[in-house]
């Protein structure tokens, strides 16, 4: 298994491109079950999720090829109804074929999705919400199974915004007998670029975006060529690592309007932001203010840049409090980047980062995608060399990640396992 190494200390500066958002793209790919046709989707990132769903595709019985960032999935042929325990612990997010396969074939078999390393993560609103549109769910073996001969409309209520629950339950409910209502919806970008994409295929949802959306069932849909939205969570890690070297990164590809609670928080840092319609500019070098942060479902600040932001504030001029509120166990990288120097006491869903100015390379390793960027900036600003392994973490969901730093003048390479 490859391994990353990192001098750091380097300062970096240039132009990044920031590629598709994963968790944009996800649901997009399972919206392809919806109906038979060829789907075409640009500004697919390169990573280990896309290959994983698009797996998932074909073992339903769809074709599915990727190349240069573009996905071709023709989904004439799906007519298998079971995502199985191999795909679904791979990539949790296999969950979003549920909502697509009850409404396309009547029913579906989708192996139950454990707890994963920053939580429990169950998936309890998502089947609430289908029996709500008349599904009946068994839970046996492992699998979740749900059928109904046609779905219908119904009014949701979610105890917590939940984003994937969100945008399964838009799937479910487009071709749904009538009207369904979801509230206290998630409002991430990712949900708008899905209900677009739904609204495109001949869907009628309407309030994407805001915490009631509603969806008025159609009778048919049609296959769509779509584009993937800019990553915001890559976009806010390159923006950190800008501000944590003291350099200069303008960013290309992603909506500033996505990453405002990032630019806000930077901000308050001390860090200067400035931003037009389609670039972001990230200025480091002046001294590092500690602020708090609590993760909050969006507009709030996204917990998928938490363990980036601990890094920041690890290397600050004071202390900062920082909050998880979205999952229960997402401090993992903490013990990792205190081997590298930094001074964080955690206490429940609270830890408190006391600003050391300089980190120092070590070996570690992550159990996580974004704890395992939060190593990368950690040793991107830390002293000598820093060596991550388990980077299969960072291949679901950063593409080319050393690639891009490399060009932004890091000295970054991967390298197999000693
Ligand atoms: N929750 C429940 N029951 C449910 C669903 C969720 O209790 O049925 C709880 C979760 O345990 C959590 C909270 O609700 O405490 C919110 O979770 P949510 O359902 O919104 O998370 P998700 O849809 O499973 C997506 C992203 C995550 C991101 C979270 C929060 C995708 C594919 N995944 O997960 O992304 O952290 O929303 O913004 O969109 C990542 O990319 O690294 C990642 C983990």
């Amino acid at each position: 298994m490859d391994e990353i190494l990192i001098k750091g200390g380097r300062t970096l500066r240039g132009e990044v491109s920031i590629s598709g958002s994963k968790n944009a793209a996800l649901p997009m790919i399972a919206a392809t079950i919806l109906t038979g046709g060829q789907f075409v989707f640009h500004n697919v990132p390169d990573l280990k999720d896309i290959e994983t769903i698009c797996q998932l595709l074909v073992d339903l019985g769809a074709k599915a090829e990727f190349s240069n960032n573009t996905a071709r999935i023709d989904t004439t042929g799906l007519s298998h109804y079971e995502a199985s325990y191999e795909l679904v612990r791979k990539m949790r997010a296999s969950v979003l074929v549920l909502g697509p396969l009850v409404s396309r074939l009547k029913r579906a078999r989708v192996s139950l999705p454990g707890g994963c390393a920053i939580g429990a993560r169950p998936i309890n609103m998502h089947l609430e919400g289908l029996q709500k549109l008349g599904a009946k769910i068994k839970l046996e073996h492992g699998y979740v199974e749900a059928q109904a001969d046609r779905l219908t409309g119904g009014e949701i209520f979610f105890d917590i915004p939940t984003v994937t629950g969100t945008e399964n339950l838009m799937m479910a409910a487009v071709a749904a007998k009538g009207t369904t209502v979801i509230r206290n919806a998630a409002r991430e970008p990712e949900i708008i670029a899905l209900a677009d994409m739904l609204n495109n295929m001949g869907a009628d949802i309407r309030d994407a975006g805001t915490t009631v959306i509603t969806i008025h069932g159609v009778s048919s849909l049609q296959p769509v060529t779509a584009t993937i939205i800019g990553d915001r969570i890559e976009a806010g890690t390159y923006m950190v690592a800008a501000a944590l070297t003291g350099g200069k990164i303008r960013l290309t590809g992603a909506d500033p309007l996505h990453i405002k609670p990032v630019i806000h928080k930077l901000r308050e840092a001390g860090v200067t932001v400035g931003n037009d319609d389609s670039s972001i500019t990230v200025e480091g070098g002046g001294p590092i203010k500690s602020v708090d942060i609590k993760t909050l479902p969006y507009p709030g600040f996204p917990t998928d840049m938490q363990a980036q932001f601990m890094v920041l504030m690890s290397v600050a001029g004071g202390l900062s409090v920082i909050s998880e509120s979205i999952f229960e166990n997402r401090f993992i990288h903490v013990s990792e980047l205190r081997r590298m120097g930094a001074d964080i006491t955690i206490s429940g869903n609270h830890a408190m980062v006391k600003g050391v100015g300089k980190l120092s390379g070590a070996p570690v390793m992550a159990t996580d995608l974004r704890a395992s960027a939060s190593l990368v900036l950690a040793g991107l600003v830390a002293k000598n060399t820093t060596r991550i392994s388990r980077i299969y973490h960072l291949d679901r969901g950063y593409e080319a990640i050393e690639k891009k730093f490399a060009g932004l003048g890091a000295s970054i390479k991967r390298v197999p396992a000693e």
